[in-house]
């Protein structure tokens, strides 16, 4: 594999091997690779858990770490997010994770880049290490990903990590169904808006973040509503099945999408999909620069 841009390139058993060598890093085995590879992290939208975990996971794997601050690269000078690969290509970098505000941003890095890509987030197109960790987190749980009901929540139609994880969790043979607002149904066709008759069945309720940065709010939309009609309460929370499991790729708007005492309730996995991710971004890197071997 020599980038990492959408799951949908990812077939099941690369997904399966990742999976495994996470589980492995987990286990405390060493990395494999033996020389240094240096890596940039390039992040042009905030980011506090995927930006973390990928300089936490480069450190981890024996990768060298080469600062890049996008408020303060020439890319504010209007230089092409192009030229600005290459360039570090130039400099020696061996791979560059990137996150960008605009959808498939990585179409113009496809001819002419040598240096490797990992997408850690476009737009909402796709956020396909948040994926992997989330697929890690529930086969960690459950052993399995056939015949596991998951309801995705929320925000569908600007969500990358519900495109990301839904296609993947269908191609692994889970049953994926979505709730949400009308507003925000996008290409989901199926989505339910009440999802009180699925809080019996369903195995992992994965809660979405209300992106107010891409002006998802619709007309008479209110935090307070949307609490009441779609949030996780307590009440929802005692109606769901027993071994089921929260999941939210955070950062959480406490009191919006999960009431606050939830977060760290006995089903919510949210902060172990943290550290989750530490072990899978250490599978991706040294995936990714093994194979540029
Ligand atoms: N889940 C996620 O992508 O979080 P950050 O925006 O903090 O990286």
């Amino acid at each position: 594999m020599k980038n990492l841009l959408s799951i949908e390139e990812v077939s099941n058993e690369e997904i399966y091997a990742i999976l495994k060598r996470a589980a492995a890093f987990e286990a405390g085995e060493p990395t494999q690779l033996e020389q240094d590879y240096l890596v940039a992290n390039l992040f042009f939208e905030p980011s506090t858990r995927t930006k973390t975990s990928f300089e936490t996971a480069e450190r981890k794997v024996g990768a060298t770490v080469i600062p890049f601050e996008a408020g303060f690269s020439s890319t504010l000078k209007g230089e092409t997010l192009y030229d600005t690969v290459k360039t570090l290509e130039m400099i020696g970098m061996d791979a560059v994770v990137i996150r960008h505000k605009d959808d498939a941003y990585y179409k113009e890095l496809l001819e002419g880049i040598n240096v490797s890509v990992i997408n850690a987030g476009d737009g909402a197109g796709q956020h396909p290490s948040q994926c992997l960790l989330d697929l890690f987190t529930i086969f960690k749980e459950f052993g399995k990903f056939e015949g596991l009901n998951v309801t995705i929540v929320g925000d569908v139609s600007h969500s990358r990590v519900a495109k990301s994880n839904a296609s993947a969790l269908q191609r692994l043979g889970a049953n994926v169904h979505f709730v949400c607002p009308k507003e925000w149904q996008g290409d989901y066709s199926e989505a339910r808006h009440d999802w009180d008759e699925l809080l019996h069945t369903s195995d992992v309720v994965m809660l979405l973040r209300v992106q107010h940065e891409r002006d998802a709010a619709y007309d008479g939309f209110t935090t307070e509503g949307y609490h009441a009609q779609f949030g996780l309460t307590k009440e929802r929370e005692q109606q769901m099945k027993d071994g089921a499991i929260i999941m939210h790729p955070a950062p959480v708007n406490r009191g919006v999408e999960i009431d606050s005492d939830l977060v760290e309730c006995d089903r919510s996995r949210i902060f172990e999909q943290v550290r989750n991710g530490v072990f899978v971004r250490m599978a991706i890197v040294e995936t990714i620069l093994k194979g540029r071997n």
